[in-house]
């Protein structure tokens, strides 16, 4: 790709960024618009990870460009006791669209702070510590989110925070537990992971947090009665439940919320990435009665950018198109098309052994091979390279796994997707040869 490869850009980049998560992508962004960014050849190239799996509006909606540009003009940020229209009134918005009565919203800038917020309501209101996390998940870089996720490696920056318990996750396709007839015994796998967490704990659990797709784990979904029975767990134990839909949130995976599929309401929602759709935005939710208490308790989550009225005013936008445009519906829909393209792949090239996901949140699981389902993690760099030189941005998820998460944003046309998959079959087919 030459026209990217300006040397006094990259030596520029090499000289003064910090590598926050390995190599960089070789191409340089001059421009986004729609469902496609531009690199310095001029290339179009399809965003199939829409930005960092956020942007559900495309690039540059005129909307949000319009509302964006009249809240920098007119009321961007204030200190952050003083609130204002936009504020209040998203946070009313999120509240009627919610599931349950999760009525009180804190507003923050990104997923990890949500989820951080979460959490120390959830251990102020119960007076315990102990916060129980899939053994896949991402919550965020901060402390106490970092400390509940486990799909990236430990090593190196010390002890997580004390309490910070394992619970397995849900894994359909490599999951270790199957019964007589080969099929996923996930119940077995929930019961063994809470006698783990009865056995560890000391008798403070305060919460169990869980993204009810873990997309970074590698798009794991859970089965349908899953998400209930682990909450039937939490209610034995006098656990709270967050539910973490940084990724799944605002229609991408075809209901407006994930959990509305497993008909689970939980304590704490947390919202980030697709609520501002590219801009950063991100809101914790929980119910009356758990923020009553946590106030008489003197809850503290005071950041810089706490009820800053410029996101605010971009995520009711945000909300306002994904309902009037019926964005749920058409990720429902057009996730449907590009499941049975992928379906069709997968027919053709032995080594695509799992599709999975909802809506526009899918996962591609390329294995060595099918039988033993080893992961070909160098297969699915060198398919993401190829898919790249061929106007397609994708995401490996990290960990050693070669798994593709596939989340278009969720104004994409058909023909986007037709595109996408083609795109998907030439790069394999170089990549395998
Ligand atoms: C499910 C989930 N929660 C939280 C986060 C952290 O969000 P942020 O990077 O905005 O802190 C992520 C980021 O990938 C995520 O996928």
């Amino acid at each position: 790709m030459p026209g990217n490869s300006d040397p006094e850009f990259w030596r520029k980049a090499r000289a003064h960024l910090v590598r926050y998560g390995g190599a960089f992508a070789p191409v340089i962004a001059e421009r986004a618009a729609g469902n496609y960014f531009t690199d310095a050849e001029g290339r179009q190239i399809l965003d199939f990870t829409s930005g960092q799996m956020s942007a559900i509006l495309g690039h540059s909606h005129p909307e949000i460009v319009a509302v964006a540009r009249r809240s920098i003009e007119e009321l961007d940020h204030l200190y952050s006791t003083i609130l204002s229209r936009p504020v209040v009134d998203l946070a009313a918005l999120i509240a009627e669209v919610a599931p349950g009565k999760l009525d009180r919203v804190l507003l923050v800038s990104t997923g990890g702070e949500s989820n951080e917020a979460a959490l120390r309501m959830a251990k102020l209101v119960t007076g315990h510590h102990e916060i129980v996390a899939m053994s896949r998940s991402w919550h965020g870089v901060t402390g106490g989110a970092a400390s509940a996720t486990y799909s990236n490696s430990r090593r190196g920056y010390g002890p997580p925070q004390p309490g910070a318990l394992v619970l397995p996750a849900p894994d359909t396709y490599r999951s270790r537990f199957v019964d007589g007839s080969g099929a996923y015994d996930w119940r077995s796998e929930l019961e063994f992971g809470f006698e783990l967490v009865d056995r560890q704990s000391t008798g403070a659990l305060a919460a169990c947090i869980v993204e009810p797709i873990l997309s970074s784990g590698g798009v794991l979904e859970p089965p349908e009665g899953y998400v209930a029975a682990l909450a039937e767990k939490c209610r034995e134990r006098d656990m709270q439940l967050i539910f973490d839909e940084a990724q799944t949130g605002l229609g991408r995976t075809g209901h407006l919320f994930a959990c509305q599929r497993d008909g689970v309401v939980p304590q704490y929602l947390t919202l980030s990435k697709t609520l501002g759709a590219g801009l950063p935005l991100a809101a914790m939710l929980t119910t009356p009665e758990i923020e009553d208490e946590a106030a008489a308790r003197g809850y503290l989550f005071y950041t810089t950018h706490a009820s800053d009225p410029l996101p605010a005013a971009v995520g009711l936008k945000v909300i306002e198109v994904i309902l009037r445009d019926r964005l749920t519906e058409r990720a429902a829909e057009l996730g449907q098309r590009l499941k049975a393209g992928l379906q069709t792949l997968q027919q053709r090239y032995d080594c695509i052994g799992d599709i999975r996901g909802r809506g526009l949140l899918l996962g591609l699981d390329l294995v060595k091979d099918r039988r033993t389902k080893t992961p070909d993690p160098e297969l699915a760099q060198r398919v993401a390279r190829e898919c790249l030189v061929l106007g397609m941005m994708t995401s490996v998820v990290r960990g050693g796994f070669g798994i593709f998460r596939i989340a278009p944003p969720l104004t994409i046309e058909a023909g986007e997707i037709d595109l996408g998959l083609e795109i998907f079959d030439r790069a394999l087919g170089r990549a395998i040869r």
